[in-house]
């Protein structure tokens, strides 16, 4: 799913203990002019990124392209040094597809490893591609094109897991179960409601993914190191050509802004806890202890010495994982703190938190489509915890009010009911008419169907309510601002 899942590239244990000096014959380095020495092997390794940055390859390529036709448009490049440029790039692109290119950590990064490749391809043509053009704008504009499209995959799987919810939901709108306050259970609620509960928080989370695109898809492209060049650059034509909404509107801020990425984390890390409590609440619901669902046996692992164990550990990985995405939006907001304007070496370091993130979110979101699609709830079993704990005692207390006793009259009644039926071990519905009547004389004979989960569920017929009605509609309108969401509209 992930072929460029290089996040923590493996550096032997030893690496950082046998400094090999840099003889200057092997110098490759594109800014060595100035240099008198080679830069220390230690120092070369520990500011290399090509380890990790290289997967931005396809789209540093992108965006080269759309700088070479945009300095052929203003006459910087010729004819033959444009195409020069642009087929060269494609040739790089093909030869690091195939697995045939050869990343060289001393070159840095991912932008030095293809303009050098580059350069040995096509000659000169390759060393104006930096014209009006710094790596401060480069790596900016490469991270935001990668990060669009790991978004717009983001925002497929949550639609995708949104479906499934909605799906599940419509087969259960006459499945009771126990709503719970406190863990404790509160009032009776259909399945279908606590499905269309997990919908709400995941669109948020969507809409929020969707916001962040919009900040997301500015482009640096033309600010260069940080005031601009004195090329005349058509930054107008680059952000077009690369799908940006607008070019960044200060070269100063677009160079060091990195709150996108920041942004884009704790979108993540809101959606991570969202899953995160679904997961305990499946977690809760496998146990043979609540019995609720069944998940798929492909998404359980057993135990190597309790042979009866079907552990969910998709579930709870999904879990803890948001300790992890939450970590990254911590590394990355103190990364960000104090530093100054504008680019700093830094910044570097937002790359693996960044792609960490999107990698183990998708990772999240595959698995909880999946687990959505395929778990199979046990209504008789939802059903029968749903009886028990005398969830439907508000109802009575409702009751008790119709019949003109103030609300804190009749919840006092209530308590007392619930103690008999609780001494008797009885439900609240299979108290003997007698013994109602004794505690409140203005209970009759139509307290049964208030006391039935059906008649509880019914009660609560309003938008957001629990009646299966409600939650049919609940269900149409959910499927209506899943589309309008889809195409950017409207979702509340
Ligand atoms: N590898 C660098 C990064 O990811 C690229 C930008 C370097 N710019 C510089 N002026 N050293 O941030």
């Amino acid at each position: 799913m992930f072929p460029y899942n290089r996040v923590c590239a493996t550096r032997p244990d030893n690496a950082w203990s046998r400094p090999e000096p840099m003889s200057s014959s092997q110098d490759s380095r594109l800014w060595g002019g100035r240099f008198r020495e080679p830069t220390d092997a230690f120092v070369a390794e520990f500011t290399a990124s090509v380890d990790f940055d290289s997967r931005l390859y396809h789209h540093d390529i992108r965006g080269s392209i759309a700088h070479a036709n945009m300095l052929r448009a203003v006459g910087v490049l010729d004819e033959a040094e444009h195409k020069a440029v642009v087929d060269g790039l494609a040739a790089i692109e093909g030869e690091i597809e195939r697995g045939e290119f050869a990343w060289d950590p001393a070159l840095e990064d991912v932008h030095m490893n293809i303009e050098a490749r580059l350069t040995t391809l096509v000659g000169d043509a390759g060393k104006k591609l930096h014209t009006a053009r710094s790596r401060n704008d480069q790596v900016a504009t490469d991270t935001r094109l990668w990060l669009r499209d790991q978004i717009d995959a983001v925002v497929d799987q949550l639609t995708d897991v949104l479906a499934n919810l909605l799906n599940l939901a419509a087969q259960h709108t006459e499945t009771p179960m126990p709503g719970f306050t406190h863990l404790q259970p509160a009032q009776p609620i259909t399945f279908a409601h606590h499905l269309l509960a997990w919908f709400e928080m995941a669109l948020r989370d969507r809409e929020r993914f969707q916001e962040c695109r919009r900040r997301v898809n500015v482009s640096p492209l033309g600010s260069a190191a940080l005031a601009g060049t004195s090329f005349p650059v058509d930054r107008a034509m680059t952000a077009a050509e690369l799908g940006f909404d607008r070019p960044a509107a200060n070269a100063l801020d677009a160079v060091s802004d990195r709150d996108f990425a920041i942004e884009f984390c704790a979108v993540a890390s809101l959606t991570a806890v969202h899953l995160s409590r679904w997961c305990e609440e499946l977690v809760l619901w496998v146990s043979p202890q609540w019995g609720f669902v069944t998940l798929p046996d492909a998404y359980c692992t057993g135990s190597s010495i309790m042979p009866q164990k079907k552990n969910p550990d998709v579930p709870e990985l999904v879990r803890g994982k948001a300790g992890r995405v939450i970590g990254n939006l911590n590394a990355l907001l103190v990364l960000m703190k104090g530093q100054p304007l504008a680019y700093n070496r830094d910044n570097q370091e937002d790359k693996q938190p960044l792609f960490d993130t999107a990698d183990t979110l998708r990772g999240c979101l595959r698995a909880m489509g999946d687990i959505i699609a395929a778990m199979r709830p046990h209504p008789q079993t939802m059903r029968a915890a749903a009886e028990r704990g005398f969830a439907t005692a508000t109802d009575l207390a409702d009751y008790l009010v119709r019949k003109g006793l103030p609300f804190r009259d009749a919840h006092a009644v209530v308590a007392r009911v619930v103690e008999h039926a609780a001494a008797a071990e009885v439900g609240l519905a299979e108290v003997p008419m007698t013994t109602l009547r004794q505690l409140c004389g203005r209970i009759g004979q139509d307290v049964y169907g208030v006391l039935a989960l059906e008649g509880s569920l019914a009660a609560r017929d309003h938008v957001g309510g629990t009646a299966p009605r409600a939650t049919r509609a609940a269900i149409e309108s959910a499927r209506r601002r899943l589309q309008a969401g889809d195409r950017g509209g409207e979702t509340r």
